[in-house]
């Protein structure tokens, strides 16, 4: 038996990146964490609070990095989680018990990288780094379809095989499901078309 449920939001499992982007009237670095991300050939598609100060820096400085965490991070995604670089609060975040924050990289403890084909920084602790700029912005009612186009990819040696191959065995991409961190490290199969490396 299925039975239909209602819900405000629908995190049924999808990955966890953290979206660096530079305010170009101050210099300032922010990173907003994300899960509502994919990935389709040379284009990236994220989905962003209008009020975020991530929407606003991207749609000035038309540039973002977003930095794809592992699972060893969650912690440190945590201690940032409620909080905003912007500094006029919604209400609906204010009731939420956001709090502003001048410096993420500070209070979660993460390394900046300088970017290298963008303005926006990367971050070390992050093993997949994608260097985009911004393509399309579609306004929805209280968020944004934004589509960036990848301008570089950075991985970690740590998880190569080669100069071009994930060891998928090393990458372990931490998922936000239903509100609970979380990971993948059982591997059920691989698909035909598979073209990384497993021992
Ligand atoms: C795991 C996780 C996933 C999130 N996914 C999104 C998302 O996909 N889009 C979004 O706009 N906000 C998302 N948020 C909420 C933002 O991180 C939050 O609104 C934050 O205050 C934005 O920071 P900023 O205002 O400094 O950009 C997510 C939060 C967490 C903890």
């Amino acid at each position: 038996m299925f039975k239909k449920i209602e819900k405000e939001s629908f995190y049924y499992g999808s990955s966890v990146a953290l979206m660096t982007t530079k305010d170009p009237n101050t210099n300032k670095d922010n990173i907003t964490v994300i899960s509502s991300i994919w990935t389709l050939g040379k284009t990236i598609v994220v989905g962003l609070g209008l009020e975020n100060k991530g929407f606003s820096n991207l749609t000035i400085g038309s540039e973002a990095t977003f930095n794809i965490a592992d699972s060893t991070i969650w912690k440190k995604i945590e201690r940032i989680a409620r909080t905003t670089g912007e500094k006029t609060i919604p209400e609906y975040k204010t009731r939420e018990g956001y709090t502003y924050c001048s410096d993420k990289f500070k209070l979660g403890g993460f390394t900046k990288i300088l970017g290298a084909d963008v303005s926006s920084v990367r971050i070390k602790d992050c093993p997949i780094q994608i260097e985009t700029t911004i393509t399309e912005i579609n306004i929805k009612e209280s968020f944004a379809i934004v589509e960036c186009a990848i301008k570089g990819i950075f991985v970690d040696e740590k998880i190569l095989y080669d100069d071009s191959h994930i060891d998928v065995s090393k990458w372990f991409p931490l998922i936000y499901k239903f509100r609970e961190y979380s990971s993948t490290n059982k591997s059920l199969g691989i698909n035909f078309r598979f073209q990384e490396f497993k021992k």
